[in-house]
């Protein structure tokens, strides 16, 4: 199985070596967690050190937005376009949402719209990965398509895209959201049973200082870490300290990985 870096120092420790290639990679975390830094940094890297162009799948923040705010890492994200490293899609689902008619025959509309995002979207992605021969795809965060108000039909339009994406020969990492605050959570959402790799972004203050933790929840097929790591955002963008732990919300050092 050959395997990618995902260009985000200490996180290849994690995984035995990065993310194995094919691979769906769901990173989950509450807001501000660093859920975009993540994904962003391993498109950029990608195209700039490894040489593997990206696509990245905005559905909340414009492009322009994302754009700019990679810039504060030192991210050149236009150029990476300009060179065909790296193509945006901006698929809002509010925008989405309008396009659709609705038929008036009384049916739940929003199934026809989670849908028919995931089928536009999809058809979308595969033209730019072809276009630009794309190994990597970046989504951001899939939390937006669960728009229908029914739980089922909104794990369907998850499970579709998923399928979609299991047809392109790249790595994906798809972000979602989670509630923050704690290290405990409730249930599990079906991409968190779907993606192959699950890594989970936490956020929590402990006597007043804030600690960011992130551990790798399961990786199909692969030995994983299993234990919580601090990380920081930086300068440079996301790091992970994978020599350090996190235990009862104190960091420790130097604990033997795997
Ligand atoms: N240059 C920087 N130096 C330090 N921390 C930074 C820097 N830039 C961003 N951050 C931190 O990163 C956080 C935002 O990260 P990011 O946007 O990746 O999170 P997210 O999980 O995608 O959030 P959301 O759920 O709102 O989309 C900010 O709240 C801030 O704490
Ligand atoms: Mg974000």
């Amino acid at each position: 199985m050959s395997r990618v870096s995902t260009g985000i120092p200490g996180l290849d420790d994690l995984t035995a070596g990065g993310f194995i290639s094919g691979d769906i990679v769901l990173v989950t975390g509450g807001p501000g967690s660093g859920k975009t830094t993540l994904g962003l940094q391993y498109l950029y890297r990608g195209a700039m050190d490894y040489g593997e162009p990206g696509i990245l799948v905005t559905l909340e923040e414009s492009p322009a937005r994302v754009i700019r705010n990679a810039w504060q890492f030192g991210w050149d994200i236009e150029r990476l376009i300009k060179e065909n490293k790296m193509r945006v899609i901006h698929a809002d689902p509010i925008a989405y949402a309008h396009y659709i008619p609705d038929r008036g025959d009384g049916d739940d509309m929003h199934l026809d719209t989670g849908s028919k995002i995931v089928e536009t979207l999809s058809k979308h992605i595969e033209r730019y990965v072809g276009e630009i021969e794309a190994r990597r795809i970046f989504i951001d965060s899939i939390t937006s398509l669960k728009i229908s108000q029914e739980q089922i039909r909104a794990r369907f339009t998850i499970m579709e895209l998923i399928k979609n994406l299991e047809n392109l020969d790249c790595t994906t990492v798809l972000s979602s959201e989670i509630n923050s605050g704690t290290l405990s959570y409730e249930s599990f959402s079906v991409e968190e049973y779907l993606s192959e790799v699950v890594i989970r972004m936490h956020t929590f203050r402990v006597s007043g200082n804030r600690i960011r933790a992130i551990e790798v929840l399961k990786m199909r097929g692969g030995k994983h870490d299993d234990m919580l790591r601090p990380y920081a955002i930086i300068d440079t963008g996301l790091v992970v300290y994978q020599r350090e732990t996190v235990i009862d919300g104190e960091v420790i050092s130097a604990v033997t990985m795997m």
